[in-house]
């Protein structure tokens, strides 16, 4: 088959890596890509928002099938414009990957189909979203409605923080994406990243993940993209994952499909586990970054027939395999992520680092020059390793992470503390 790969970050990458070991697989494309994803496709330098060029592309090179990792791409439609044109697209339709472009959207949803999710309102006017917030008190967490790169999100722990979030909101930081904020209760557990591969009536759970969200150490600093993962979350028990299957994801895809919006992809459901059970924070409308990074890894099956599956309403009766040993993953970032950074910055010591046993580094944000690798974007590369357990896999990482020299770069030092804690017995 002849696969086209849409976008250029680590989930990519690691999307990439995966198809290529394929042996249905005849020939891997990937726009734009990055100097990582080079090793294992074509890169083009395809206008992706350009949906007319893509089907030309598409047309002119035989594709087979096109994959589609971010949401922008996804929100504008691109699956439907493909699928009008004649080309099998993975991923959701526009009116499906509201899911993710729409927290109003998802929240309505969530309360016609009694969906468990933090208590919500939502604001287009500052005094009125003020007055909600001094009546339910802090914490609370404030989020515009629309896409802003994972960046959207203020957890506030006093009202004034509260308040401020949405006059920065509201006064247009986020553009049309913050035109409108939703305020919502604020959710005590810990989190989990729970992704399912949908044909538009069925859900197949995939593997489970933790994201580190925050910048620095400690779960400290802003919220990020996300600063690493790992595969499988504890916390995501057998029992669990049923529990999110039947109390949210299958009324999700059944209320979707009432909608005439069925969803077809990857649904990632941002979950948190609470005393009470396991509640929806948001959804995205395709697979995590940096958690696809960590799944790619544990997959021992093909992903082309899953990926096709999903498309042609085939996925009763699929299964997938995965290999039991944990994986994690180290992002590594431009200091100043996630605000303002430099890109060019020249990166050493990769081939080295990659020797380290069980180790696969993943590029997000790279660029090729001549020889060189230079940084190129905020979230640069992701140092990936499995191991017998999440402890062996995070030092391998951290080990290879010490051998890449590039000065200009940080990285967290704790990521997988919540799973490591639990083997070392602690409570977490
Ligand atoms: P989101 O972009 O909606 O995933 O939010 C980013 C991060 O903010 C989440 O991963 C959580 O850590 C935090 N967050 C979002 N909503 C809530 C909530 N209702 N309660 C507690 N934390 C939240
Ligand atoms: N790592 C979270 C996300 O992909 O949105």
């Amino acid at each position: 088959m002849n696969i086209l790969l849409i976008g250029s970050g680590g989930r990519e990458h690691a999307l990439a890596w995966k198809m290529a070991s394929s042996p249905l697989l005849t020939k891997l494309w990937c726009a734009p890509g990055n100097a990582g994803i080079a090793r294992e496709a074509e890169c083009v330098a395809l206008d992706v928002a350009d949906h007319a060029a893509v089907i030309r592309f598409c047309a002119q090179n035989k594709i087979d099938l096109v994959v589609v990792g971010p949401e922008a791409p996804l929100a504008a439609g691109i699956v439907d414009d493909l699928a009008s044109a004649g080309v099998k697209a993975f991923g959701p339709s526009k009116a499906a990957s509201q899911l993710e472009s729409s927290k109003g959207f998802t929240k309505d949803l969530c309360k016609a189909n009694n969906i468990p999710t933090a208590a919500y309102e939502r604001f287009r006017d500052a005094n009125s979203a003020k007055a909600y917030i001094r009546k339910q008190g802090a914490p609370i967490v404030v989020k515009a409605d629309g896409l802003a790169a994972g960046k959207g999100v203020v957890v506030a722990m006093t009202i004034a923080e509260a308040e401020s979030a949405i006059d920065m909101m509201l006064e247009g930081a986020f553009g049309a994406a913050g035109a409108e904020a939703v305020v919502e209760e604020f959710l005590e557990g810990e989190e989990a990243s729970f992704f399912v591969l949908c044909d538009g009536e069925r859900g197949l759970p995939l593997a489970t993940a933790q994201d580190h969200k925050r910048a620095f150490d400690g779960d400290n600093g802003p919220n990020t993209g996300g600063m690493g993962a790992y595969s499988p979350a504890p916390v995501m028990t057998d029992a669990m994952i049923s529990r999110a299957m039947k109390e949210i994801v299958d009324p999700t895809l059944r209320a979707m499909a009432a909608k005439g919006m069925s969803y077809k992809g990857v649904l990632f459901a941002g979950l948190m586990i609470t005393k009470d059970g396991p509640k929806l924070i948001e959804y995205n409308a395709r697979f995590g970054d940096p958690e696809t990074q960590v799944l790619m890894v544990r997959l021992m099956s093909d992903l082309i027939p899953a990926l096709l599956a999903s498309i042609d309403g085939q996925l009763k009766n699929f299964d997938l395999r995965w290999f039991s040993d944990p994986a994690l993953t180290v992002v590594m970032a431009a200091k100043g992520y996630p605000g303002d950074y430099a890109k060019g910055s020249r990166i050493e010591g990769l081939a080295e680092a990659s020797k380290v046993e069980g180790v696969e580094i993943f590029h997000a944000g790279t660029k090729a020059e001549g020889s060189h690798i230079l940084s190129n974007g905020g979230r640069v590369l992701n140092v990936t390793a499995s191991g017998k357990s999440v402890g062996e896999a995070q030092h391998r990482a951290y080990e290879a992470v010490g051998r890449i020299k590039w000065p200009e770069g940080f990285c967290r030092s704790d990521i997988g503390w919540q799973a490591i804690a639990r083997e070392k017995g602690k409570k977490v």
